[in-house]
């Protein structure tokens, strides 16, 4: 059995030093990797995602992440991902990691995704080039996650992203802003290559379990629908 601790969102900055050591702390009793989804921290500064990197200090598995929308938000992306790989967090971009769990081993793929809507309420990369651009650049990166995802060979596969790839786990949010919150264009590219899990944040009001069309389980692990430290998924033979 792999056990897979995952959150997402939780957003750190000085004022949330504390309070999510000890439950880190404890995470190597109960989980074999923990996964982290995205918004890593509020405006995306080295010094919020320091205050996280401590936070993580007590950690002893395998550590995952991919960033989120506002990680990016002051153009920090390359320092931030310097000061995770410093700290043995491995950052996933279109690319994999695998984890080995006693005799099993775990692949994960990662990205962090983007939006463009879900089917029958989707942009699409047609007229304005700044269309194109938007919808084009989810195209890519389902691609490359199908590509990625589709390379290992593991006796588990997760898929680790931050945007949504279903609607499913939005839950409560306004049907308005779901072309901001992910897109159906991932989840379609997760179920043409395979996985067992998907975990993803960024839909704060979103509800924590779904389904894709094609039958894998998602999980949405943001901190505010989760409201704990991290949940615990068991692949294989669970
Ligand atoms: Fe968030
Ligand atoms: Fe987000």
């Amino acid at each position: 059995m792999i056990r897979v601790a995952a959150i997402g969102d939780v957003h750190m900055a000085a004022d949330a030093r504390g309070t999510l050591r000890n439950a880190f702390a404890a995470v190597g009793d109960v989980a074999d990797v923990l996964l982290l989804a995205g918004d890593l921290t509020r405006l995306g500064t080295e010094d919020e995602l320091q205050v996280l990197l401590d936070e993580l200090d007590g950690v002893d598995i395998p550590r995952v992440a991919v960033l989120g929308n506002h990680d990016y938000e002051s153009d920090r992306v390359d320092a931030l991902v310097k000061l995770l790989d410093a700290a043995g967090v491995r950052v996933l971009e279109g690319n994999t990691t695998v984890v080995r769990v006693g005799q099993e081993s775990l692949g994960i793929a990662g990205t962090k995704g983007f939006g463009g809507g879900f089917a029958g309420a989707c942009g699409s990369d047609f007229g304005e080039p700044e269309m194109k651009a938007f919808v084009g650049y989810t195209k890519t990166l389902a691609e490359e996650l199908h590509d990625s995802l589709a390379s290992l060979r593991t006796d588990a596969r997760v898929v680790l992203m931050h945007y949504a790839p279903i609607k499913d786990t939005l839950g409560g949010e306004r049907p308005e802003i779901y072309p901001f919150l992910g897109s159906y264009l991932l989840g379609e590219a997760i179920d043409a290559a395979g996985a067992d899990l998907i975990v993803h944040g960024h839909a704060h009001n979103g509800v924590e379990k779904g389904v894709t069309p094609g039958g894998i389980p998602v999980r949405n692990v943001a901190l505010p629908v989760l409201k704990r430290a991290y949940a615990v998924y068991c692949l294989l033979g669970a």
